[in-house]
């Protein structure tokens, strides 16, 4: 029996009933009645929709608008792939990380590769390796090796040249070698806030200003700059590596502007935690190396994935490229829109990450 429906419980005409009590009573029965109405109008429209839902109509057509879409992707990433197939791309710190795993899907993609390094001997085990896949059905080419150190300015004219003999010009040039660091300011010797900017700013420029003139003659060239998260928002005990990000931003930001009129692409990829030894690697307030595997590193993107989206944003010519979760890139939002509430966060931050000399 429905526990809503009253009206076998109304009073009986045969009860004594007051003069006044007739007429609310019926009121009451009426509204009970229309109360019962509703729900019953309410679960047919329910089961109504639910037919409606798995009907056979509903699910064929879901399943076309995913079919389509898929296809769609895919096209687009054979669009992509063939952007890049022979174009000649340089990669710097080809030996690890990000710039091995670009490596190894720009020579997939059918790119004429120079992979640059500071270990020969890595670079040369990877184009071993690349030579020896052959998973792909595109037509693949034998990788060139540069091996220079981008903290050292003579060497970077050296090896621009060393590059343009390669294939005698540069399409693609993905900047994208860099170091991490670990530190509070106070503690950190100036000859560590200067390596860092050497690897990750004054290298990059230097290489690009230096391959700029003959991409210029050629009217035709694409700047890739893998900048961070951290070149658009600042965490603490990154300084220098978040300024030198900072600085690559704003420099691939002036050089997009400058070289538009010579059909230059320049595009910036700011990406999050990526899995690769950035953090080992990354050097500390005295100048030592870290050597920690982050958490937050383990636990970032594959640097497999992030490759194919640096690959997808060459062939899409996009200009500026975030490719972080949600909460990295709603700080950045935070930085511009409530930059007193981002202020107070990073502040919050600091407090719990603080540990002396090491952090
Ligand atoms: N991993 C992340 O969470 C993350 C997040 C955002 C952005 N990024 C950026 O991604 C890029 C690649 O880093 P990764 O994550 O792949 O780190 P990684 O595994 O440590 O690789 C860094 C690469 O840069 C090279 N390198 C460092 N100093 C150099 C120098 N002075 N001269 C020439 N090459 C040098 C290294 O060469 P050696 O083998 O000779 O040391 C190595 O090949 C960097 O620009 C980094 O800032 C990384």
């Amino acid at each position: 029996m429905d526990p809503l429906n009253l009206v076998p419980y109304l009073p009986r005409a045969e009860w004594s009933l007051g003069p006044g009590d007739q007429g609310w009573l019926t009121m009451l029965g009426q509204v009970l009645k229309e109360y019962q109405t509703c729900t019953r109008r309410r679960s047919l429209l329910r089961a109504r929709v639910m037919d409606f839902v798995t009907s056979t109509a509903i699910l064929p057509l879901l399943l076309g608008c995913v079919g389509v879409c898929s296809l769609f992707k895919l096209l687009q990433w054979l669009r992509t792939r063939a952007c890049v197939r022979n174009a000649v791309v340089v990669i710097t710190g080809a030996t690890s990380g990000l710039g091995r795993e670009c490596a190894r899907v720009f020579h997939a993609a059918g790119a004429k590769l120079v992979l640059c390094g500071r270990n020969a001997e890595a670079l040369e085990e990877l184009t071993r390796e690349l030579a020896a896949s052959r998973a792909t059905k595109v037509q693949t080419h034998k990788p060139y090796t540069v091996t220079f150190d981008l903290t050292d300015p003579g060497a970077i004219v050296g090896a621009a040249a060393e590059i343009l003999q390669c294939f005698g010009y540069v399409d693609v040039l993905i900047n994208n070698a860099g170091i991490s660091y670990r530190g509070t300011i106070v503690d950190t010797n100036l000859d560590v806030d200067r390596r860092v900017m050497e690897t990750n700013y004054f290298g990059p420029v230097a290489l690009t200003k230096a391959l700029l003139p003959s991409m210029i003659r050629r009217r035709q060239g694409h700047v890739v700059a893998i900048s961070s998260i951290q070149g658009k928002i600042s965490v603490p005990f990154r300084s220098a590596y978040a300024a030198s990000k900072h600085a690559t931003q704003a420099f691939f930001d002036c050089l997009r502007a400058e070289v538009e009129r010579h059909d230059i692409e320049v595009t910036v990829v700011s990406p999050g935690y990526i899995q690769t030894s950035l953090s080992l690697n990354a050097v500390t307030a005295d100048g030592s190396k870290y050597g920690v595997m982050d958490e937050t590193t383990a636990q970032g993107r594959s640097p497999s994935q992030v490759a194919r989206d640096v690959l997808a944003a060459v062939g899409k010519k996009k200009k500026d490229v975030v490719l972080a979760d949600v909460a990295p890139s709603l700080a950045v939002y935070l930085r511009t829109l409530a930059p007193r509430l981002f202020f107070s966060l990073m502040a919050s931050r600091a407090r719990k990450e603080w540990k002396p000399k090491r952090c």
